[in-house]
């Protein structure tokens, strides 16, 4: 029980790695905080995990960010773990790309990151002590064509990741960011006839959500700013 008495916060929670990391957090022992916009599938993972509760929330929404924050820290008292994977993806190359889906990704990917991590600081820096995991992606390590505006934005994580890692690790928080390879995930739905890439040789989500929780558990003075993982 890796997580005992630990309230985690995980985004994204309502699909794909940031779903598999909340079972597996949950296994640990955690109190799992889900959050995603659809409500539905938030009661769906709900149901099936230990010791959940799930909140709708919007993450560029700050409001609605900081009013779920608020609700956990007077519930629990704390927010331990704060794991940032809600994120969208939409491919195509420059000529393509408008600026309708640019500002989207960054608004949800970048912007959206930076209101969670904002929303639980003040209560880690508190507590001098605090995890913060932020789910970046293998194209900030090596990017290929059509990802334009995944990678603006993805990149501008990676560097708020860094940022904040060097802000937050004399205060006793650690904040680490993982770089995952292809993961099958519903995230590559619309894209797979288009990639010549096959499910089978993606990532499972079970790999890579024991990374977040590898991540997770790191100390402070381990002083580890990212984690990278990849198929075969
Ligand atoms: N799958 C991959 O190959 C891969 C590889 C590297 C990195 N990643 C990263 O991993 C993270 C998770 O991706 P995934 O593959 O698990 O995708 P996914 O299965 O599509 O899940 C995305 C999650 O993000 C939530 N979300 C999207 N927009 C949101 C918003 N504005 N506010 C709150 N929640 C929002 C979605 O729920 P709602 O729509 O209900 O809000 C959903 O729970 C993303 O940051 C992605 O960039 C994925």
């Amino acid at each position: 029980m890796k997580l005992k008495n630990k309230v985690a916060l995980i985004t994204g929670a309502s699909s794909g790695i940031g779903k598999e990391t909340a079972k597996l957090f949950s296994k640990e022992g955690a109190k799992i905080i889900l959050t995603a916009r659809d409500s539905d599938k938030l009661k769906q993972v709900e149901e099936g995990i230990k010791d959940a509760e799930s909140f709708s929330m919007d993450i560029t929404d700050k409001k609605e960010v900081d009013d779920v924050v608020k609700k956990i820290i007077h519930k629990y008292g704390k927010v331990d773990v704060l794991v940032n994977s809600a994120g969208i993806a939409r491919w195509g190359p420059i000529q393509d790309i408008t600026h309708e889906d640019f500002e989207e990704q960054v608004k949800i990917n970048l912007i959206g990151s930076f209101n969670c991590i904002k929303a639980v600081v003040s209560s880690m820096i508190a507590n001098k002590s605090g995890s913060i995991v932020n789910v970046i992606t293998s194209t900030v390590k090596n990017t290929k064509a059509n990802r334009v505006a995944y990678a603006a934005s993805k990149y501008g994580q990676a560097g708020l990741s860094n940022a904040v890692h060097e802000d937050l690790k004399e205060k006793g928080i650690s904040v680490v960011a993982v770089y995952p390879g292809k993961t099958d995930t519903p995230i590559h739905d619309p894209y797979l006839d288009k990639n010549d890439t096959s499910r089978e040789s993606m990532l499972k989500v079970s790999d890579v959500a024991e990374k977040i929780l590898e991540a997770a558990l790191l100390k402070v003075e381990d002083d580890v700013k990212e984690i990278s993982i990849n198929p075969r």
